[in-house]
Parts: structure tokens; sequence; C-alpha cells
């Protein structure tokens, strides 16, 4: 009788033990995957809802007559003003009035015009995108 515990027990160990063996190489495999793929999804912001809308009211207006992404032209390159300031609600609040008031003084003395038919939606949205533009 004991014979047969001992046999039994060796049987079961030896089954377990491969089983064990087997189930640890397959997870490793499977959890590695997502992980590595999660960093690239991030970085893309030009897929967001807010870059789209902005971006197509900024192609809508007259902004490219005096803005670019990466150059100044007459008026600062977006990517500057984004990475002048914090992107919170104050700044948006700022950029989308000075926006439809037009102004001068925070990069020259030559000002922008002003866009009085603007609704505050639009310039929020369009002040929204060039935040987004911020790399640093
Ligand atoms: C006639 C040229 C001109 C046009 C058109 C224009 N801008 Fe500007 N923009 C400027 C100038 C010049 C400045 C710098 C003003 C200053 O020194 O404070 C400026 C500044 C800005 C700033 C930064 C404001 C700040 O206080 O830092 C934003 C944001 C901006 N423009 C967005 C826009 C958008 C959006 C449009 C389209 C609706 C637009 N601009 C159209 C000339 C222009």
């Amino acid at each position: 009788m004991k014979k047969i515990i001992t046999i039994c027990l060796l049987t079961a160990g030896f089954y377990a033990c491969n089983n064990g063996g087997t189930e640890t190489k397959s997870t490793t495999a499977t959890t590695t995957e997502p992980a590595a793929e999660k960093p690239a999804a991030k970085a893309d912001v030009t897929d967001s809802p807010d870059f789209v809308k902005g971006l197509e009211l900024v192609n809508n207006n007259d902004c490219k007559t005096c803005h670019k992404v990466d150059e100044k032209l007459i008026g600062p390159a977006f990517r500057d003003v984004a990475n002048k300031y914090p992107n919170n609600p104050s700044t948006l609040d700022t950029l989308a009035h000075k926006i439809i008031k037009g102004g001068q003084g925070n990069w020259g003395s030559i000002p922008m015009a002003a866009h009085d038919k603007l609704s505050v939606e639009d310039a929020t949205a369009m002040a929204k995108y060039v935040l987004l533009l911020k790399n640093n």
C-alpha cells in the first residue's frame, strides 16, 4: 500500500513540474507584446480631437498669412508660442482673447490683427491646438 502511494506522489510531482515549466514560458511570451506598443500610441498628439478641430479652424481663417508651425513669419511660430506658456485653462483663456482682440507686446512691436468675428469657442479651440504643439 505504501509503495503505491509513493508511486502516485512521484507521478503527480513529475506532471506538476512539467506543467509548471510550460506555463511559465507561455505567460512571458504574451505579456511582453502589449507593453512594447504603448509608448508609440501616446506620442501622437495629432490624432487628438482637439488638435484636429483647432487645426481645421486655423486653416479656415487667415492665421497662416502670419503664422507657421515652426518658423517665425510676421507672427511668432506656433510652436514657440506653445513652448513659452504652460498649457492650462488660464493660458487658453488669455490666448483666445488675444486672438479675438489682437494686440502686440509679447513677441515684439508688430501687432496681431483683431479677429472680432470669431466666437470665444472657436478662438479657444485654436489656442488649444497651438498649445498642443509644445515640445518641452
Ligand atoms: C496680420 C498678421 C497676423 C494674423 C493674420 C494672425 N496673427 Fe497671431 N500674431 C501675430 C503677431 C504679430 C503676434 C505677436 C503679438 C505680440 O507680440 O504680442 C501674434 C501672436 C499670436 C499668438 C500668441 C499671443 C501671445 O500673446 O503670446 C497666438 C496664439 C496667435 N497669434 C494665434 C493666431 C491665430 C489662431 C490666428 C488666426 C485666427 C492668428 N494668430 C492670425 C500676427 C498675426
